[in-house]
């Protein structure tokens, strides 16, 4: 059986424009937010605080949460990798932050210069620092499904790092397949060893699209009782120091499968759709998203 209604964290502006190499106008960025937020989404995670010498995509973030036009009951969220960017997001006015941590060691190194255990205790600074100002955490572990640098992540070190969040304080944890070489056989392979320690409530899903397994991958995950989906309009993005990871499964399509399911998301497909040509063509790119292509021939 399926949930009634799932919970979309669109995180195009993010994971999306990242790692576009044409670097979107701040301008277009904050259209971007707004038409998403337009077209029904309710959490948008709009930009990160990263050592812009690493991430030059996300170095306007502040700007971009400066001049959104806010729509009450949305969540605006910002990527945080440690107190540093904690502080930043804060005084740009994101409405909740992110921390990253991966279940790879050779990954954690890559992307965040540290190791799995360093990364928890620069976490915990920013945990404390959140609860003071009453700000919500979310966790995402990185490469649950395969790592670009050591292949086949055990479900098991998927499991430790994910409780590690979760007991920090983070309110759920999204698990990223990050180079999509997930299968729905392993994803029930994984889920089937996360959700009875973690329960699914606490758990949202993170698919990219590289190998076309991300669709396949999130029903699964519905059917073992996931709500919470993060996808990116258009298919955008991928990560810089992952290889080969394209797109994050497109938003378009996850709306499109859920209303097929007579699942409730709160988006306007069509009006998704428009946002998803817009970026596009402002980056001069095509849609990775089935669903566009099929709407737009
Ligand atoms: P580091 O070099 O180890 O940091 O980087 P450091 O503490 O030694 O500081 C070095 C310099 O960075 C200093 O500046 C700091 O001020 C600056 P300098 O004195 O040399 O001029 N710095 C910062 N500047 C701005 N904002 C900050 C910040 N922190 C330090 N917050 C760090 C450590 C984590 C900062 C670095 O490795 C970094 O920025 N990495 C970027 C990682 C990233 O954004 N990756 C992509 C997102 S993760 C992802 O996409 C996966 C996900 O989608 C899930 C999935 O798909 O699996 C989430
Ligand atoms: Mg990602």
């Amino acid at each position: 059986s399926y949930p009634p209604e799932v919970s979309l964290i669109e995180v195009g502006p993010r994971d999306g424009l990242q790692n576009e190499s044409t670097p979107l106008p701040t301008e277009d960025k904050v259209t971007l937010v707004e038409g998403l937020v337009a077209a029904g989404l309710r959490y948008v995670e709009t930009g990160s605080f990263v050592n812009p010498r690493w991430i030059p995509q996300m170095a306007d973030s502040a700007d971009v949460f400066k001049k959104i036009a806010r729509t009450s009951g949305v969540t605006y969220a910002a990527l945080t990798p440690n107190l540093q960017g904690f502080e930043r997001a804060m005084e740009a006015g994101a409405s909740e932050v992110a921390v990253f941590a991966a279940a790879s060691e050779s990954f954690s190194q890559r992307n965040i210069n540290c190791s799995i255990s360093e990364s928890i205790e620069r976490f915990r600074t920013v945990m404390d620092a959140a609860k003071t100002e009453g700000v919500a955490v979310r966790g995402y572990v990185s490469c649950v499904l395969g790592c670009p640098y050591e292949g086949r992540i055990s479900p098991s070190a998927v499991l430790s790092v994910s409780e590690e969040l979760l007991t920090l304080g983070c309110y759920e944890v999204s698990l990223g397949d990050t180079i999509g070489t997930g299968t729905p056989g392993s994803m029930d392979s994984l889920l089937s060893a996360l959700i009875p320690a973690l329960t699914a409530g606490k758990l949202a899903l993170h698919c990219h699209n590289s190998y076309g397994q991300a669709l396949a991958n999130i029903l699964v995950g519905l059917q073992h009782g996931i709500t919470r989906v993060d996808s990116s309009v258009a298919g955008l993005g991928g990560c810089p120091y992952a290889t080969g990871a394209s797109g994050n499964v497109a938003t378009e399509d996850v709306v499109y499968m859920l209303q097929g399911l007579g699942i409730k998301t709160g988006v306007d497909l069509d009006a998704l759709i428009t946002v998803g040509a817009s970026v596009c063509n402002k980056l001069g790119r095509a849609s990775q998203s089935a669903v566009a292509k099929a709407r737009s021939s």
